[in-house]
């Protein structure tokens, strides 16, 4: 058995007990080359976004992802688990091509076989335990439990596992790690390296989906369940929430073709009187499934009456607040639409996410549904303000769809979804603007917008009258005549508005008076992240230098945390030592 593993590319890992402050800045700072380098590869693709000749295609790197999480498993380990011995357990079933560690309600394990094969064999070896109170729903899923049988023998083969970070650093943090950076732009680049979902969260998310999909297959066998929204979008963040689509389209595909003959055959099968009620019935009965026979799966909600009815629960295991839907194609290809241009120019993503970013420090955005922005909605600001630059930085759907080839003709419900998918055939933008400049002017122009009577519109990548009379006008990209911000009321407008003036001040004030770029001072993409309180005693002395006694007090604040932090981390060593 002793080659049976292969090459077992175990993804780098952060070092287990260190703060996470550190973790990340050094892995922003290590060297190309370095093991740790390589956890910021580019979450979607195999290809860093914005870098033309052959870039995979949204549903060639579905496709990839999808069956990547099929040959793969989960598992609950031992708080000290010996890694060796575990690996050499699991690969008794096959070779073992991918694995990593990561904590959520104890230690974790995913294993990615390189064949679906040694998954049937493993779990042909593993058996249903029995309580003498509680008794097991015998459903055999990829996510199994894993004991030591003598663990005080086995915990002596080398260091305790190290666990892959699955959450984004605190504010404080990361406004620390922003002030060490060199440029606007430098720090621009840091937050989205950050933030962004790792590596191993993105595999984590096809897993989940893939998981969820076995159980729903009781019901439909041929059925997918497929992420969409900021897992794969490419503007995902550490922590986001995992949106999955149950896709039963592939079930009636064949069966139009099978005609041939005198006869032509068909299902029986139930009807009902709309689609939105079929939707319904599906979702309700998966929830069932979920809630009654999905391991790891909790607090399960039905919200079958939404706009988009859809089935909410935790997977525990993983970490992931699921929004599931059926029938969501349109959002998909949505999806597919901001990958498109997160992948086109690599300015795309690094402001969007600091437009984001800021926009939930700000207390803009929310988890809560309610009249503010969304995640959504900034994006597509930001790819309409890119689309408006000149030249323009990216192009408008118009013209991705004229690019696109027979292969790609998409209709959903009566919508024109049309877009190239080889992306080679767009040709790169000739704007050599860089990211500060952007950052600022994305301010400037959203803080001197004409809401009152223009609306935003990628489709033409221009604005245009506003059809009714909502605050503020972004209109679908694939269904014209809906507003993605219709719930946006006049007065979170107002504060966009104003919030989006006074960032554009400071960050001309900074630019003007070159202040001392030094680490114990918020400053540039830093000072924005403030709450705006702060800024605001500032913004209304212009002329003043930015040193305040307010600043003053949260950078000691944010020291003393660090230094908490530090002690703390201190302690939790000896004491596990
Ligand atoms: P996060 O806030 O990081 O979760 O961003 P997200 O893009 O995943 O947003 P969210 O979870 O709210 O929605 C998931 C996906 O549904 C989005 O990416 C869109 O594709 C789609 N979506 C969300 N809101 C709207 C909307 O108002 N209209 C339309 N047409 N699609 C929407
Ligand atoms: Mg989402």
């Amino acid at each position: 058995m002793a080659v049976c593993m292969g090459l077992v590319t175990r993804l780098p890992l952060c070092v287990q007990g260190r703060g996470r402050f550190f973790d990340s800045f050094h892995r922003h700072l290590s060297s190309p080359g370095t093991a740790i380098l390589k956890r910021e590869e580019p979450p979607t693709g195999s290809e860093e976004p914005g870098l033309p000749g052959n870039r995979k295609t949204f549903s060639e790197v579905q496709k990839e992802r999808h069956e990547q999480a099929q040959r793969s498993i989960l598992i609950s380990c031992p708080k000290k688990v010996p890694e060796k011995r575990l690996l050499k357990h699991l690969c008794q079933h096959g070779e073992i091509t991918n694995h990593f560690f990561f904590e959520s309600f104890g230690i974790h394990a995913v294993i990615e076989y390189s064949k679906k094969e040694s998954i049937a064999s493993l779990q042909d070896s593993t058996f249903i335990p029995h309580g003498e109170t509680e008794f097991p729903i015998p459903f055999k899923s990829r996510f199994f439990n894993i004991n030591l049988k003598n663990p005080s023998n086995q915990i002596s083969d080398g260091t305790l596992v190290q666990c892959s970070d699955q959450s984004s650093p605190s504010n404080v943090d990361l406004v620390e790690m922003l002030c060490n950076a060199e440029s606007v732009e430098g720090q621009i680049i840091t937050l989205m390296r950050i933030l962004q979902v790792t590596e191993e969260n993105i595999r984590l998310r096809y897993l989940t989906c893939s998981l969820i999909e076995d159980i729903a297959a009781a019901y439909f066998p041929a059925c997918t369940v497929k992420p969409f929204g900021s897992s794969v979008n490419s503007f995902g963040k550490l922590g986001c929430d995992l949106d999955m689509f149950l896709d039963l389209d592939d079930i009636g595909k064949n069966s139009a073709a099978k005609t041939a003959g005198s006869f032509s055959m068909e299902y029986q099968v139930k009807n009902v009187s709309s689609e939105r009620w079929a939707t319904q019935k599906i979702l309700s009965v998966i929830g069932e499934c979920l809630d009654n026979f999905g391991p790891g799966c909790v607090s399960v909600q039905k919200i079958l009456h939404a706009r988009c009815p859809l089935v909410r629960f935790s997977h525990q295991a993983s970490g992931f607040q699921c929004d599931l839907t059926a029938n969501n194609r349109i959002a998909l290809k949505s999806s597919e639409l901001l990958y498109i241009y997160g992948t086109l120019d690599s300015r795309v993503r690094a402001l969007a996410f600091s437009v984001r970013y800021w926009a939930r420090q700000q207390a803009l955005t929310s988890s809560i549904p309610g009249a503010w922005l969304t995640n959504f909605s900034l994006t597509i600001m930001v790819i309409f303000f890119l689309q408006k630059r000149s030249p323009p930085i990216i192009p408008s759907i118009d013209y991705l769809k004229n690019l696109a080839g027979a292969e790609d003709k998409c209709i959903i419900e009566g919508n024109d979804c049309t877009l190239v998918s080889n992306l080679d055939r767009i040709k790169p933008s000739l704007n050599t603007e860089t990211l500060d400049i952007l950052l600022c002017q994305f301010f400037e122009y959203f803080g001197n917008f004409a809401f009152n009577k223009n609306s935003i519109n990628i489709r033409k990548g221009k604005e245009q009258n506003k059809p009714d009379s909502s605050p503020i006008y972004i209109q679908n990209p694939f269904e014209p005549t809906l507003n993605v911000s219709r719930n946006v009321n006049e007065n979170q407008l107002e504060r966009f508005v104003h919030l989006a003036r006074e960032s554009a001040w400071i960050l001309q004030q900074e630019d003007k008076s070159q202040l001392s770029k030094s680490s114990s001072h918020p400053w540039g993409l830093a000072a924005l992240l403030l709450p705006s309180g702060l800024n605001k005693s500032k913004a209304k002395k212009p002329g003043k230098g930015p040193t305040n006694e307010t600043i003053r007090k949260l950078l000691e604040s944010i020291k003393a945390d660090s230094a908490k932090r530090s002690t703390a981390t201190r302690e939790k060593r000896t004491t596990q030592s």
